[in-house]
């Protein structure tokens, strides 16, 4: 699994020694993710570690492992099941230290905050701000659902009986909205009925449609799914880039300095390029090029 990651379109791959390891594998797991980090061939890719949640008796081994055995080659780490800011506070004072011992330049490697539980959400904002480490906040379902004791088995999907909205419209906002107060990414957690492609891209859209950054992928044949619907369609990416251009020109001089103008039916401002703006990252990450170019009108 580690030598096929390494070849797949994703943004990010990380290394679990936490819920997907067995309790009895977990040393030997530190030692194969040390040699897998410092083997390299991860170019293009972010490169994470999940260690185990600070109510554990691992944790401080997997950092102390994982970063000193491979800390020049590693990106972030991720903390699962995070309550507190203390708990960042912690993992931000135990990576300096190591950073220290080990000649590595101290703060380069970031954090990752999973939050998986009502403790979690209810203390976000503290826990987004604990550390200028702190890159994402990830929403972890699967144990928000059982932490929060929600009647389904189904990560993701809405619990049968609920019948008047989404249940994770506020834990996704919650979560989205301290991310945006501090200029960190927000990320979906996993689906895990792997072999429903159609589940994970009705699931999929709702984050990206909300604005999330990404969400994690469990096995390749999610991950062109995932880039998908994380782009903007052809169509918007096109719409956004019209609008830029436009609104450029119609704020400048030859334009008529208007800050406030008609593109074809619709009316453009300064809020329609913020708007554009996001579309238009989105789209150029994603290494989209546009079909369609608004031209000024003739004289
Ligand atoms: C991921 O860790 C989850 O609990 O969903
Ligand atoms: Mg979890």
């Amino acid at each position: 699994m580690i030598d096929k990651a390494r070849g797949l379109p994703a943004d990010q791959v990380f290394l679990d020694l936490e819920d997907a390891c067995a309790p009895l594998a977990k040393p030997g797991a530190r030692k194969t993710i040390v040699a897998a980090l410092n083997e390299g061939g991860w170019e293009g890719k972010a490169r994470v570690v999940r260690v185990n949640d600070l109510t554990t008796e691992w944790t401080y081994r997997d950092v102390v492992e994982v970063v000193e055995g491979a800390g020049a080659n590693l990106d972030c780490i991720m903390l699962p099941k995070v309550q507190t800011a203390g708990q960042v506070a912690w993992l931000d004072l135990t990576l300096t230290q190591i950073e220290k011992t080990m000649g590595y330049e101290v703060g380069r490697i970031g954090i990752e905050a999973q939050i998986e539980n009502a403790k979690g959400l209810v203390e976000v904002d503290a826990i987004a701000t604990a550390s200028p480490r702190i890159e994402t906040i990830i929403f972890g379902p699967a144990d928000f659902m059982a932490s929060i004791n929600m009647k389904s088995l189904v990560v993701g999907e809405q619990p049968t009986g609920y019948d008047v909205g989404d249940a994770y419209h506020y834990i996704l906002m919650r979560i989205l909205m301290a991310a945006r107060a501090t200029d960190v990414q927000a990320i979906d957690g996993p689906y895990l009925q792997i072999r429903d492609l159609d589940g994970f891209r009705r699931v999929t859209g709702r984050s990206a449609a909300l604005g999330y950054d990404g969400k994690w992928v469990l096995h390749p044949g999610q991950i062109d799914a995932c880039n998908e619907l994380f782009s903007p369609r052809q169509e918007d990416y096109d719409h956004a880039e019209n609008i830029l251009d436009a609104y450029d020109w119609f704020t400048s001089e030859a334009g008529g300095k208007r800050g406030a103008a008609m593109l074809g039916d619709e009316m453009i401002d300064e809020a329609s390029r913020k708007m554009a703006l996001v579309v238009s990252a989105k789209g150029r990450a994603a290494g989209m090029t546009r079909t369609d170019r608004w031209t000024p009108p003739a004289e």
